[in-house]
């Protein structure tokens, strides 16, 4: 016994496992349970792998008690005050934050890539008059690997990083087809003289017959929202496009999975469900009041969206940046609009609220990220797409390194099965 290594002991049948306890850079200790079953004939049983990391990463760090988000080591708070989306692309993907040159050269790559094939065009068109973006996103996503088979070879290193360029540079021109086709609007071109959030607000907003100018407001709000939105670790559709990926599927069919995996209401639509909530009070008539009582209510299911998270439970560092750009986008668009006054009276309401503060229940960054959405006139069945637009180079920062980590493996964890034993087929 070693203070590096945990045992553990079977007493059913007194074996025993002198389990490696690993410890990264920051963090809680790990125990490597590798050896276990081999050792002790045990296995570890953790439906949600809520205790159980199923990686080594150097890309993105969350203390959800102290409410610290950094990537490669920059606080989100730094980078969503100072950089911007393509900034966070080059340090998600590479590591390190681009000099200017460096800088230069990434966006003229990413600038490069940013048009579709013609048939893209026509795939999109193809579907059904009220297709959910969502279903079409995934699917032109996986189609794309039909359009470049010739570069999918995932143990090439230059493949691989074509592959995140295309991706990163489609992505905000896909989305937009969705929405085109959905308002029975042309496609527009990408724009490359326009900044990334420039371009998806014209490819979004713009029409051949006339001009479209975005506010600078309405920019930095979108490049707040795709940076907040680049990477979360191992989130449910990050880890799917690991798994999906470490058979060695293609990089557009495992980027497709983690954007099917992000389309689940308990992942990508929380941002949807706050605008469901807000859309609701407004309809009924109901008073701030009676809707934090509901809240508080434990015979009533009802839960007031966009407060509370999973892993931060002091704070969401994300919101705490989100906030500001989302007050500035209101007042510049009015914020005597009726929902808009409503969630800040709402957010005002809960904050000086005891049961809520008890709880450390803060807004989270889906309360702000549908406010700011729909101050940009997107529509929410849109809200997950944009949520996949900006997650794509996470999704593919931890592809990447997955393909480069000496200890990857298939994904294939084990189960207990509570099914029947052998049993002998009934005689006919
Ligand atoms: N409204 C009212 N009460 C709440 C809320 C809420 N939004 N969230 C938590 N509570 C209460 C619970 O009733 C519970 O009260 P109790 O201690 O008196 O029983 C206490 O706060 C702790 O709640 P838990 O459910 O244990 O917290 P958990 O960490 O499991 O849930 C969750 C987190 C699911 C995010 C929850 O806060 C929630 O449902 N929020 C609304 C949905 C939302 O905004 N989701 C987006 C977050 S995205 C994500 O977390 C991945």
């Amino acid at each position: 016994m070693s203070n590096d290594t945990v045992t553990i002991t079977d007493n059913a049948t007194g074996k025993s496992a002198d389990l490696p306890r690993i410890q990264g850079s920051i963090g809680r200790p790990t125990v490597d349970v590798r050896k276990l079953a081999g050792s002790t004939d045990l296995f570890t049983y953790d439906p949600g792998f809520a205790a159980t990391a199923s990686c080594k990463s150097s890309i993105t760090y969350i203390d959800g008690d102290q409410g610290i988000l950094l990537h490669r080591g920059y606080s989100i708070e730094d980078l969503a005050a100072n950089s911007n989306y393509l900034e966070v692309c080059h340090l998600l993907l590479d590591g390190e934050l681009p000099n200017q040159d460096e800088f230069n050269e990434f966006e003229s790559i990413i600038k490069n890539h940013t048009m579709v094939h013609e048939n893209i065009h026509r795939f999109m068109s193809g579907f059904r008059y009220d297709a959910h973006p969502m279903a079409m996103l995934s699917a032109t996503v996986a189609a794309l690997a039909s359009f470049y088979h010739d570069s999918i070879d995932i143990n090439d290193e230059e493949h691989r990083k074509i592959t995140a360029h295309r991706l990163i540079a489609k992505m905000p021109t896909m989305a937009s087809y969705c929405f085109k086709h959905m308002r029975g609007q042309p496609f527009m071109s990408p724009k490359n003289n326009l900044s990334y959030s420039e371009n998806f607000l014209h490819l979004m907003f713009a029409v051949p017959a006339g001009d479209y100018v975005p506010s600078p407001t309405a920019v930095r709000a979108l490049e707040t929202i795709l940076i907040l939105h680049a990477d979360h670790e191992q989130n449910a559709s990050t880890s799917t496009v690991r798994l999906a990926g470490s058979s060695g599927a293609n990089p557009f069919a495992s980027i497709a999975a983690g954007i099917a995996c992000l389309w689940g209401p308990a992942h990508g639509g929380a941002n949807e469900a706050v605008m469901n909530m807000l859309d609701d009070i407004m309809d009924t008539g109901a008073t701030i009041e009676s809707t934090i009582a509901r809240a508080k209510d434990k015979s009533d299911p009802f839960r007031l969206m966009g407060f509370g998270h999973r892993v931060y439970k002091n704070y969401d560092p994300r919101a705490a940046c989100i906030q500001k750009v989302c007050h500035d986008l209101l007042d510049e668009l009015g914020g005597d609009q009726p929902l808009f006054q409503l969630a800040r009276e709402l957010e005002e309401a809960v904050l000086a609220d005891d049961y809520f503060k008890e709880r450390k229940l803060f807004p989270n960054v889906d309360f702000y990220s549908g406010i700011v959405l729909r101050a940009l006139n997107i529509p929410m069945s849109m809200f997950t797409v944009m949520f996949a637009m900006s997650r794509t180079v996470g999704w593919i920062a931890h592809w990447q390194e997955m393909h480069n980590d000496p200890e990857f493996r298939i994904g294939r964890p084990q189960q207990i099965y509570t099914g029947e034993t052998h049993r002998p087929y009934p005689k006919k």
